[in-house]
């Protein structure tokens, strides 16, 4: 099987060719550029192809890839919102992905973003290698005894509600299908969860129902003083509303892996550049807010299983077994 990998990075052929020593019947070509409408004409001659996060896999980019004979998709991650799913079930195209790769990886990045910003140590780094040694902007609060609100309590939530309970916090969680294996978390409506907590974490997927589920209505139900952080999908959050909350001194601290603009950033060194849109640039202009460039997964262990189940779903659909859970 000939796989074309768009948007590779060095670290991604360095993980993908460690694993791949395994996989004798699976041929790699690595590309930098990632998939997109002029990009998919060189899927030709390949049977799959393998994309990420921020690959452009709308309908017309599907009929392309369809076109070059693509009947695979092997999505290197959990996510799978950027996918075009219709389009893909009219085009036979088959859409496999990383459902669990690493969960504790994103959960203890969630974690360090809110004891980040909540103790201000992106302010103070730069501070003290400037020899200012003063304790100004710097209070931050307790963690224990306060309660965290997860909203999303699937893997990456779970193990985000583990570190919460093991910092002392009480844990209250909104969820559809509540997770039976945390008898430790106490279930509530989202606008309870809303309300009583001094942290929210975000670990749902995105879907069409709770797109911009942060807002200016539900953040106006959040208590004054609350930490935010988002390890999610972007567009969970509206950005215009948030920077209108982050005004309004509502929050003590926001931590966002993820932002609605973050598509052309991602993994991108952009620092020659004039930016084009002012949403990450007045998000960074806050003290109180720390964004990280979509590096939630980022561990070695979360590397080392997306390369193997990413060529075990390769090899799973070469043999005629998929895993369904695999399986988008
Ligand atoms: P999961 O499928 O194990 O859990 C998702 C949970 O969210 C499920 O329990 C589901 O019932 C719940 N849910 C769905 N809609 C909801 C809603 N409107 N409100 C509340 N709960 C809702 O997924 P997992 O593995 O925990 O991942 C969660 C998300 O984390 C992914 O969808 C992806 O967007 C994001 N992610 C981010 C990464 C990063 O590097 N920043 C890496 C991996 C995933």
């Amino acid at each position: 099987m000939k796989i074309l990998f768009y948007d590779a990075k060095q670290y991604d052929r360095e993980s993908f060719d460690r694993e791949k020593e395994r996989f004798a019947q699976i041929e790699l070509d690595y590309l930098e550029a990632d998939v997109n409408a002029k990009t998919a004409v060189l899927a030709k001659g390949y049977d799959a192809i393998c994309a990420f996060v921020s690959s452009d896999l709308c309908g017309g980019v599907l009929e392309i890839l369809a076109e070059q004979g693509i009947r695979l998709i092997l999505m290197r991650c959990a996510g799978f919102n950027n996918v075009d799913l219709e389009a893909a079930r009219q085009k036979k195209i088959t859409i496999l992905r990383v459902p669990g790769y690493s969960p504790e990886a994103v959960a203890e990045h969630a974690m360090a973003l809110a004891l980040s910003v909540n103790r201000r140590i992106h302010k103070e780094y730069i501070k003290v290698r400037e020899n200012n040694f003063s304790l100004e902007g710097l209070m931050g609060i307790n963690l224990h005894r306060r309660t965290a609100g997860i909203i999303g309590t699937g893997k990456i939530g779970a193990a985000m509600a583990r570190i919460c309970q093991g910092f002392g916090m009480k844990v209250i969680a909104y969820d559809k299908y509540p997770n039976d294996e945390l008898s430790f978390v106490e279930y509530r409506e989202l606008e309870d969860v809303l309300r009583e907590s001094d942290l929210i974490s975000l670990h749902c997927p995105l879907t069409v129902e709770n797109y911009h589920m942060i807002n200016s209505k539900t953040i106006s139900l959040m208590k004054d003083g609350v930490i935010l952080i988002n390890t999610s999908r972007g567009e969970l959050v509206d950005t215009e509303d948030l920077i209108a909350g982050i005004r309004c001194k509502k929050f003590h601290g926001v931590g966002l892996d993820v932002y609605e603009e973050e598509t052309e950033n991602v993994f991108e060194n952009r620092e020659a550049e004039i930016m084009e849109s002012s949403v990450t640039a007045r998000l960074l202009s806050f003290p109180n807010v720390i964004v990280t460039s979509h590096q939630a997964f980022f561990t070695r262990e979360a590397m080392s299983a997306i390369s193997s189940v990413t060529l075990e779903n390769a090899l799973s659909y070469l043999e005629g077994r998929i895993c369904k859970q695999n399986q988008v």
